[in-house]
């Protein structure tokens, strides 16, 4: 297969972590003869040094034109501690996100059988874990309309959903519990929120379309209770744009690791495959992040062009580096750890 796959290395640790994603990509390609063509392009803060916006359209123009786009990480502290600053390298991830029509984020939390006691949960209760969470990512109070008032001294955000944004991210919500457990819940805070009873009349209409799919419906506070108590509980969960920002962070405690966690987003046409952790400034440059996280996110890209074999071989190698010890300095727990860049070639030749 000839796939053509923006490169977007982003800020902090993202050129780092990417690069080893490349390796290992590039080895999957020699040994299943694919060709692989890698289009780099800037964004973030890097984008915004050289030419003042986050996501220029030169990017978008070769991310609109690839197959996938593979992402790094976006973000730097000075525009953390600069409230006022008017360009932010985050509003590149939300201007791309809107701009591919990237509508659903999947994020997937599975335990590792050699890193179980890393988490902070109790084993037994995490063991086996196997949860994906459909994240709604261009609606919702991220894009709703904001502002201050009274002289400054009043702010808001509102949150608008419409039925047919509801609907595309249930419907592949609908189709991910037929490919597996035929279990759905529906995430949301109807109790309160207009909003929310949007989503849980929508998803209710659906149902009948999907028969053999079980919905459960769930207000989002107890959703982040149960999911540390018993996440094994959930299969697919469905949600809109913040709660899902919020649980999805939460759910990445249960594997251990914030630095294993893969995701895509996806939508009409094209994906885009991304860790779930930020920049990491602390250790940009040191060749110390770990990079599985993007590692297996690259698996996700196979598996999304139904390269499945391909996806597996990655993942695979992924649990024999972890079974081996061959980590990062995050895993090592003392004993002897790995450069990023050494686990990368660990794992592009081990393929
Ligand atoms: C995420 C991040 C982003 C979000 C930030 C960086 C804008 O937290 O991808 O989850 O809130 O969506
Ligand atoms: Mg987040």
């Amino acid at each position: 297969m000839k796939l053509n796959i923006a490169l977007l290395a982003g800020d902090g640790i993202g050129p780092e972590v990417i690069d080893q994603a490349v390796k290992v990509c590039n080895a999957i390609a020699v040994k299943y003869q694919h060709d692989l063509n890698w289009r780099p392009a800037l964004t973030g803060a890097a984008a915004i040094d050289a030419v003042g916006d986050p996501y220029p359209d030169e990017t978008h123009e070769i991310c609109a034109s690839s197959d996938a786009v593979l992402f790094g990480a976006i973000g730097h502290p000075r525009f953390d501690n600069d409230p006022s600053a008017k360009v932010r390298p985050e509003q590149g991830l939300l201007k791309m996100r809107q701009k591919l029509g990237l509508f659903a984020n999947v994020r997937p939390t599975f335990t590792f059988p050699s890193l179980i006691d890393k988490s902070p949960l109790k084993r037994e209760r995490i063991e086996g874990t196997d949860l994906v969470f459909l994240r709604e990512l261009t609606g919702g109070i991220y894009f709703g309309k904001r502002g201050r008032k009274d002289n400054g001294n009043t702010a808001y955000d509102t949150c608008t959903y419409t039925r047919k944004e509801v609907q595309r991210l249930a419907t592949k919500g609908f189709e991910m519990a037929m490919k597996r457990s035929k279990k759905l819940c529906c995430v949301d805070k109807a109790n309160v929120l207009e909003s929310s009873r949007l989503w849980r009349e929508t998803v209710q209409a659906m149902e009948k379309d999907y028969p053999e799919v079980t919905v459960s419906y769930e207000f989002v506070d107890a959703v982040a209770m149960r999911l540390v108590q018993w996440p094994k509980a959930y299969d697919v969960l469905i949600t809109e744009n913040l709660f899902g920002d919020i649980l999805t962070d939460e759910a990445s405690v249960i594997s251990g690791s914030m630095g294993l966690m893969p995701s895509a987003s996806i939508g009409d046409t094209i994906g885009l495959y991304e860790p779930i952790h930020g920049s990491y400034p602390q250790a940009t440059g040191k060749d110390i992040a770990n990079p599985l996280a993007t590692v297996l996110s690259a698996a996700m890209m196979f598996e999304d062009f139904n390269l499945t074999e391909e996806a597996q071989a990655i993942r695979d190698v992924v649990n024999r580096s972890l079974s081996e010890g061959i980590v990062t300095e995050d895993l090592a727990d003392g004993e002897k750890s790995y450069k990023t860049s050494e686990v990368g070639d660990w794992l592009a030749k081990n393929l």
